[in-house]
C-alpha cells in the first residue's frame, strides 16, 4: 500500500537558498506540490516570479506558479533587496531565460484561498519568504485560516540573534505586520528559524560532489551557490553557508529530524526589536518552534534525496 503524500504549497522568493529548497522539495516523494506562490523579498516580485518559472523548468517542476505580493502588507514598497547575498536579479545574476512556462492569471493569495476551499484542512503551506501572501489571504477571507492544515515557515529566531538586526531574521523583519497577522490567525504553525538553520551547513565542496552525477544541473547549481558562498565568505569569513530554506522542506519531509517546543509566537512591531519573534512556551499553544536538529542526518537526507531524483 502506498503512503499518502502530504499536499503542500510552496511560498517562495528565489533567492539562491529558495532554489535549493525547490530542488529538494521536488525530489521528496512524501510531498505533493500543488502550486508555487511567489512574493517579493530576495528581489522584486518580477524577478522572484521569473526565477521561479525558470527554476521549475530546469528542475522539471510542473506545478502551477502564482505571482504574489510586490510590497509589504502595510503598503510600503521595499527600499532595497539583499543583492549582496542573492545578486541583483535574486539568482546570482545568471541568465534567467524562461522557455515556455508562464505564471497563472490568478494572484497568489486568491490561489491560496481557492486551493484550501478545494482541499479543506489538507494543505500544508511551506513558507520560505515573507509571510505577506498568507496574511493577504487571511485578510481577504475570514474563513481561510480555519482551512489551512499547517504552516511550516523558515523565519524568526527564538533563542538566538537575528541575521538582519540583533533581534530579527530577514523573512520576519521583511514584513512584520504580515508575520503578526499570520501568527495571530489561529493556524497551526511550525517555526524553522535561525535556532536550527544556523546549525546546519553546506559548502561548495559538498555541492560539487553532490552534483557529480547531475550533468545538466551541475553548472547552474554550482554557479548560483558560488555567489551565495562568496557572500558568506566576504561578510563573515565563513567557508560554509547555513541551510535556511531547505530546512523547512526537511521538516515537512521528515519532522523527526527536529526537536520542537509547543507554545505561541508573536512578532514585535515597534521599537528597536521590530521583527523579533517572541516565543512563549505553553502546552496548549498551536505553534511549535524547532529548537534542535540532527543536522548530520538532515544534510545526509538532502544529499541522498537530491542525487537519487536528478541522476
Ligand atoms: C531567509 O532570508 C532569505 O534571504 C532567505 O531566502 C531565507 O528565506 C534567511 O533568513
Ligand atoms: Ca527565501
Amino acid at each position: 500500500m502506498s503512503r499518502s503524500r502530504r499536499k503542500v504549497v510552496l511560498d517562495t522568493d528565489p533567492g539562491i537558498d529558495d532554489a535549493m529548497a525547490l530542488l529538494y522539495l521536488h525530489a521528496c516523494d512524501s510531498l505533493e506540490l500543488l502550486g508555487v506562490t511567489t512574493v517579493f523579498g530576495n528581489a522584486s516580485i518580477d524577478d522572484c516570479t521569473t526565477n521561479t518559472l525558470f527554476l521549475c523548468e530546469q528542475f522539471g517542476v510542473i506545478a502551477p506558479v502564482y505571482r504574489g505580493a510586490d510590497r509589504l502588507l502595510n503598503g510600503e514598497t521595499p527600499e532595497e533587496y539583499p543583492d549582496f547575498v542573492h545578486g541583483k536579479n535574486g539568482l546570482a545574476d545568471i541568465d534567467v531565460t524562461v522557455a515556455e512556462k508562464t505564471a497563472e492569471d490568478q494572484e497568489a493569495s486568491h490561489f491560496l484561498i481557492k486551493a484550501t476551499k478545494a482541499n479543506p484542512n489538507e494543505i500544508t503551506i511551506i513558507a520560505i519568504a515573507r509571510l505577506t501572501n498568507i496574511a493577504l489571504a487571511i485578510n481577504k477571507d475570514p474563513t481561510f485560516a480555519s482551512r489551512v492544515k499547517e504552516i511550516i515557515f523558515m523565519g524568526g529566531a527564538a533563542n538566538c540573534e537575528g541575521n538582519v538586526t540583533t533581534w530579527a531574521e530577514a523573512n520576519i523583519i521583511g514584513d512584520p505586520e504580515a508575520a503578526s497577522t499570520v501568527f495571530n490567525a489561529g493556524i497551526p504553525m511550525v517555526m524553522v528559524g535561525l535556532d536550527v538553520t544556523m546549525q546546519t551547513w553546506l559548502s561548495l565542496d559538498i555541492l560539487d560532489s553532490m552534483t557529480s552525477g547531475m550533468a545538466q544541473l551541475k553548472p547552474l547549481l554550482l554557479s548560483i551557490n558560488n555567489v551565495y558562498a562568496n557572500s558568506y565568505k566576504t561578510r563573515q569569513n565563513w567557508d560554509e553557508f547555513p541551510v535556511h530554506d531547505s530546512s523547512a522542506i526537511a521538516y515537512a519531509h521528515n519532522p523527526k529530524l527536529f526537536g520542537t517546543e509547543r507554545g505561541q509566537i508573536t512578532c514585535t512591531l515597534n521599537g528597536e526589536a521590530r521583527g523579533r519573534t517572541v516565543f512563549e512556551p505553553a502546552a496548549s499553544g498551536n505553534h511549535r518552534v524547532c529548537l534542535s536538529v540532527n543536522s548530520t542526518a538532515l544534510v545526509d537526507g538532502y544529499l541522498k534525496t537530491v542525487t537519487a531524483a536528478y541522476r
